[in-house]
């Protein structure tokens, strides 16, 4: 393992007031995105669209990284400039979701368990060749009155781990994303409860396949009430909650714990990271964003597949980054979203 290699990555990424732009939905999903503003997934569009959001002017003031799917690391822009170029020479880091996607854990039951570890150090040589230095992996674990079992958490405990170790040798920094779902009816206590246990297995996993902790992000969701439940938190409840737990459960060596949205509302999930920031001032670890549809649903609605609309697709995206920048620091208030329109 070469540490400065991994330490250089570090210290591209994680920096105060900056975070990490998700745009590495798979094929599947890209479609389902396009599909509500009408417009068919080919590979030119899908090339066309993150060509936009990548070309956005000043975008590295608050994106220090840029998750790729596989198909957008070979591609190239109007210029014949791979994408991944097009972000290193802004400085803003490629990197590459690595997993391929969710099986059924077990023949019977709905649990999960994230595949693609069968010949990754291979690929991830090759995704070094095409300019990626970071990776992602995202295991996925659901609550119900019964779910998680202990399998689902112990068995994608183990393959991020297996994932991250293997990344770090190849020389990649691994964002490790254990998203709990946002999906039922569950209470805020018990997302908590799941929440720590989960991380505790995660960390207890990494330790046991010898993972540098300083080189690695960790992509957690944060602790909230379940979509459906009735009784939903304040938005300084899930972040006095969710500091708590990552307190209880995230080594100080951690560099940055970069979020998902997981399905919040943009505005909501900038209010939350805010709030988090703004309590705790003492933490070990940065706190910062690595959203995905919290960072471009107004981008795409705003774009509409229609090349005449990039500067306010652009100019959306930018807001949504710059909030979430002003988040990292605790400097922003809702008076902003209107002001920035
Ligand atoms: P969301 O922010 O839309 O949840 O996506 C983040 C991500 O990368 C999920 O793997």
């Amino acid at each position: 393992m070469n540490s400065s290699e991994l330490q250089s990555v570090i210290n591209d990424m994680v920096i105060r007031g900056k975070g990490i732009l998700a745009a590495d939905e798979s094929t599947r999903t890209i479609t389902k995105r396009f599909e509500s503003i009408h417009v068919e997934s080919t590979e030119e569009n899908r090339r066309d669209y993150r060509s936009m959001m990548f070309h956005a002017p000043d975008l590295s003031n608050s994106i220090s990284g840029v998750i790729l799917f596989e198909e957008t690391l070979t591609q190239k822009d109007q210029d014949n400039v791979s994408l991944a170029e097009v972000l290193a020479k802004q400085n803003i880091v490629p990197g590459i979701k690595v997993d391929k996607g969710l099986v059924p854990l077990h023949p019977v039951g709905s649990e999960k368990l994230t595949q693609g570890l069968d010949g990754l150090a291979e690929r991830l040589a090759t995704y070094k060749e095409q300019g990626a230095r970071f990776a992602k992996w995202r295991a996925v674990l659901n609550i119900s009155d019964t779910l998680p079992t202990p399998l689902a958490i112990t068995a994608n405990a183990e393959v991020l781990a297996y994932y991250a170790a293997t990344c770090q040798a190849q020389g990649f920094v691994p964002i490790v994303e254990p998203e709990i779902l946002m999906d039922g009816n569950h209470s805020i206590d018990r997302c908590e409860a799941v929440t720590l246990e989960t991380l505790h297995q995660v960390f207890t996993a990494l330790h046991k396949h010898h993972v540098l902790l300083e080189y690695i992000i960790l992509k957690p969701s944060m602790v909230t009430a379940g979509k459906e439940c009735s009784e939903q938190a304040s938005v300084e409840e899930v972040a006095e909650r969710t500091v708590k737990t990552l307190r209880r459960t995230v080594p100080a060596a951690v560099p940055s714990i970069n979020f998902l949205s997981g399905g919040q509302s943009p505005e909501l999930a900038t209010a939350h990271l805010n709030t988090m920031n703004n309590i705790a001032t003492t933490l070990p670890w940065h706190l910062s964003f690595s959203y995905g549809r919290a960072l471009q649903e107004p981008c795409l609605k705003a774009w509409e597949g229609n090349a005449a609309n990039t500067n306010a697709a652009q100019k959306a995206l930018l807001k949504r980054a710059e909030l979430n920048s002003a988040a990292c620091t605790g400097e922003y208030n809702s008076m902003m979203e209107d002001k920035s329109a």
